[in-house]
């Protein structure tokens, strides 16, 4: 409500400082103590207790500034990043575009970030207690081992995560997503599982691009089983453009939103099939609605996240999913968001 009252003034704002203005709006939020999780929509996933199946995509918040408060709004988890070893500042402005006709946002900030050791202070004085919090991790720009740039994430910022996420699907580093190729993947698969020391054992999810041909599908899910990954997200931005009629579609970078809903579910549905129904896995892309993050669910994911969706809706999106979850269950007669899990997939 609020939201839709100020939306017009906030999109008056060039799209980036829209962005920074809504950040310092949800740092003034008091931390606060999380509301008791819905017995409806808590669920257990890769040992970590989820208080809610409705996470806060990556990019949003990427120094950590405003994780620990989006519980206020209803999200179950929030995850941090991407962060980098080294700070950087990512590419030239304007690099964020809002397509509002389309409910769609094309990116190419280039993992823009105040660096891990920056980051991980801020964190490590959060408060955490009921809250779920991600920390995704990537490679300089300019890294000349980005092999090594990961490994040296793992072991800075595994001991303040409740999960890790290996993002190695940005399109706006250069170069990235050549790690999704076998040989490559295989190699930095080992390395960070190896650099997760016995002590600190925090779950290691891989966030993979929707842009990806069958074969390399099934290569990806061959090495995250070979490598005991904790769960898959699916997925990041497309770097495709479905047809669209804003004069900003043909700006470069990494297209989210409505458009990539389709895309988005379909490669969550190839996944499922190419690892079978035990893996977890993470649905993003374009959800914006209670039925299709249901759908998302049933098609196999244990959890959700979204990004451009609150950009056009507002954060309050989160609690509106919720409550259209729980009305969705009580149709079908489940008492738990994790009965609906693949509920629509293929048995093998
Ligand atoms: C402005 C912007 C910045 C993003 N930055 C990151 C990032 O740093 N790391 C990452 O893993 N994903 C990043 N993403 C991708 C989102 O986490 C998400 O996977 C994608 O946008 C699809 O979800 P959505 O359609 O709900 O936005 C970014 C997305 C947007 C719109």
């Amino acid at each position: 409500m609020l939201y839709s009252l100020t939306r017009p003034l906030i999109f008056r704002l060039e799209a980036e400082k829209a962005h920074n203005l809504a950040l310092s709006a949800m740092a003034l939020l008091p931390a606060g103590t999380p509301a008791a999780p819905d017995p409806m929509l808590r669920c257990c996933i890769a040992g970590i207790d989820f208080p809610g199946p409705v996470g806060l995509a990556a990019g949003f918040d990427k120094d950590g500034l405003i994780a620990h408060k989006m519980h206020h709004f209803g999200f179950g988890f929030a995850e941090i990043g991407t962060l980098t070893p080294l700070p950087q500042s990512g590419n030239p402005r304007p690099r964020l575009f809002r397509l509002s006709d389309e409910r769609a946002v094309i990116n190419r900030m280039g993992f823009n970030n105040q660096g891990q050791i920056a980051a991980s202070r801020r964190i490590a004085s959060m408060r955490r207690e009921g809250r779920v919090i991600g920390l995704n991790i990537g490679a300089n720009k300019d890294s000349t081992d980005r092999i090594a740039d990961y490994v040296s994430g793992v072991r800075t910022m595994a001991p303040l995560a409740d999960y890790l996420t290996i993002n190695i699907s940005s399109p706006n580093t250069p170069g990235l997503r050549t790690l999704q190729g076998r040989e490559a993947l295989n190699e930095l698969l080992r390395a960070v599982t190896a650099a997760r020391s016995a002590d600190v054992a925090a779950p290691i999810f891989l966030k993979v691009a929707p842009d990806l041909a069958p074969a390399d599908i099934d290569d990806i899910a061959r090495c995250v089983i070979d490598h005991r990954i904790d769960a898959l997200i699916v997925s990041n931005t497309t770097i495709s453009r479905p047809p669209m009629r804003s004069p900003l579609a043909g700006e470069a970078g990494g297209l989210s939103g409505a458009p990539l809903h389709d895309l988005a579910l379909t490669r969550l549905r190839d996944f499922r099939a190419a690892l079978g129904p035990e893996l977890p896995l993470i649905g993003a892309g374009g959800i914006a609605t209670a039925d299709q993050a249901y759908a998302r669910i049933r098609a196999g994911a244990s959890l959700v996240q979204l990004y451009s969706a609150m950009v056009f809706e507002g954060p309050g999106i989160a609690a509106r999913i919720n409550k259209g979850l729980k009305a969705l269950l009580r149709r079908d007669g489940l008492s738990n968001i994790s009965q609906a899990v693949g509920m629509d997939a293929p048995r093998p």
